[in-house]
């Protein structure tokens, strides 16, 4: 085998720019590592950390690591892995206070005196939630892409797509590295606008390709949300785990079309109330603490609702407070929901469930270790327990800074303790055969309704079985005419999405036990 005519080599190459890979890429940077950030969208903020509407949390004055320990606990029902929450407990607030108020200026909403406005949000015990206004990813992205597109050590890519992770047993030109234990060495991209694939060779690949949402029908996540990194991990041999537990977000802007709105859960926390078509309270029937239930008990709530009732919706209710109030604390929700003749300060919205989050993923350790050497995950692709069999509101912006933050310091020291071997790798096998768009949008279809149908909010034998039959069917299918197609980012995307798919349903037909967002009525 001829080794390739383009090897591009760094320190670090972080896959994926939300606020997991920025944290990543810039904790790296700071430790003087040559840093490759890629993204396989064409605007750099494009990713569901800048959807995020809600906050991300912070402490009460009168907090504790117990009462962390118990919020997460008690949502994440029963299997949530305490180290990460006290991770996130002991560093939260510093680096809240010292990455995105100091270096960054996130222009949190603050009190007269410049302390941080808290709310309280869904299954949290006290209001520890801090917030721009309902636009804190977007705040926060916008931020820290002014932030390091200036950093000289680090290397902005857009249209970067990650084909595959480069391991030194499958991809090395040196027959004995089948012998080294497990090791990642970087990744293959495809460069869009070239159209080429080359090597990018690092001594540290961090992985932070966030989630999965739109393998399903209707989701809060971007379209490009396609499990991505869970199956290149897959396929590089890292331990997934969780998979099953894939968290429906209850209030999501109803419409007739596929589209799903982000609601987010901090109207809740400002006192909106979830009501069904005859204006009652019903969430006060199905959870002690109503409509800020956890998030799989509202979403299987409403479900019911909407099945009794034989109505596609329920509404959420916030015409309680103030109208002008209204508009400053929700500009944008108030604004969209206006677009479709929805006036927020007067009447109920229009909500339903829809796929949200991954609760499981690449299993890492504390410093975002996966079980492949020099290969980190985080964020939303990772798993480290921290959510357990369901995610507490607002933790998501908050473990991707944490992890981020640990995953690129710890990068740093890796490499500086470590043994490196950069090995030669072969040339990508450029394929040719021009592939019909029509197979890729169907299949994409077909993944999109078997999920949202048969592996979604409800679940039984029967239903993951028909998943079954139909996924697998697909992938072989896929897998054939990848094989020798032109490669796009739409068909590693599609490769990727039923790989990723199947780790869910695997998942969700081996764990019989319904527990948190993985419930079965058989
Ligand atoms: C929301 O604002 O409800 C979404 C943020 C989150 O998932 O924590």
């Amino acid at each position: 085998m001829k080794s390739s005519d383009r090897i591009i080599k760094t320190d670090v190459l972080v896959i994926g720019a939300g606020l997991a890979g920025c944290s990543a890429a810039y904790a790296a940077a700071q430790q003087g590592l040559s840093v490759i950030l890629i993204t396989s969208e064409n605007e750099f903020t494009e990713s569901s950390s800048f959807y995020a509407q809600g906050g991300i949390i912070y402490k009460a004055s009168d907090d504790s690591e117990a009462s962390f320990v118990e919020d997460f606990q008690r949502t994440g029902v029963g299997i949530v892995n305490e180290d990460a929450v006290r991770q996130v407990y002991r560093c939260g607030t510093e680096f809240i206070d010292e990455i995105l108020g100091k270096k960054l200026c996130v222009p949190f909403n603050r009190s007269e005196d410049n302390s941080l406005n808290l709310i309280r949000e869904g299954s949290h015990s006290k209001a520890r939630i801090a917030f721009v206004k309902d636009h804190t990813g977007q705040s926060i992205q916008e931020v820290f892409y002014q932030k390091i597109k200036d950093v000289d050590n680090i290397n902005i890519i857009t249209e970067a797509t990650s084909v595959d992770l480069i391991t030194l047993a499958h991809h090395s030109l040196n027959p004995l590295h089948i012998y080294e234990p497990s090791t990642c060495v970087g990744a293959y991209v495809l460069f869009q606008k070239e159209n080429r694939v080359y090597p990018v060779l690092a001594k540290q690949t961090i992985l932070a390709t966030g989630g999965l949402g739109s393998l399903y029908l209707h989701t809060s996540n971007p379209s490009h949300v396609r499990g991505d990194g869970y199956a290149m991990a897959y396929r590089a041999g890292a331990r997934i785990m969780n998979m099953e537990y894939v968290q429906f977000h209850p209030t999501t802007l109803f419409s007739t079309n596929e589209e799903r709105f982000l609601i987010s859960e901090a109207l809740r926390g400002e006192g909106a109330v979830l009501r069904n078509k005859s204006g009652e309270d019903f969430m006060k029937r199905y959870h002690e603490m109503g409509s800020l239930a956890p998030r799989d008990v509202v979403s299987r709530s409403i479900n019911a609702e909407m099945n009794e009732t034989g109505r596609q919706y329920v509404y959420l209710d916030i015409t309680q407070r103030n109208g002008e109030w209204i508009k400053q604390r929700f500009p944008k929700i108030y604004q969209k929901c206006l677009e479709v003749r929805v006036d927020i300060t007067s009447e109920g919205i229009p909500v339903v469930p829809a796929a949200h989050y991954e609760c499981g993923g690449v299993a890492t350790d504390m410093k975002a270790n996966t079980t492949i050497r020099c290969l980190k995950a985080v964020g939303e692709v990772a798993c480290t327990g921290l959510h357990g069999a369901n995610r507490l509101a607002s933790s998501s912006l908050l473990e991707c800074l944490v992890f981020g933050t640990i995953a690129g310091r710890d990068a740093a020291e890796q490499i500086r303790t470590r043994k490196v071997i950069m090995p030669g790798v072969a040339d990508w096998k450029q394929e040719t055969e021009p592939i019909d768009p029509d197979l890729i949008r169907q299949d994409r279809s077909t993944i999109r309704q078997t999920m949202w149908n048969y592996v979604g909010i409800i679940r039984t034998k029967k239903k993951l079985e028909r998943a079954f039959g139909i996924l697998w069917q697909l992938n072989e299918d896929i897998q054939k005419f990848y094989a020798h197609s032109e490669l796009s980012d739409d068909l590693i995307g599609l490769r990727n999405a039923v790989t990723t798919s199947l780790l869910v349903l695997h998942a969700a037909k081996l764990n019989k036990e319904s527990r948190g967002c993985h419930y079965r009525t058989d």
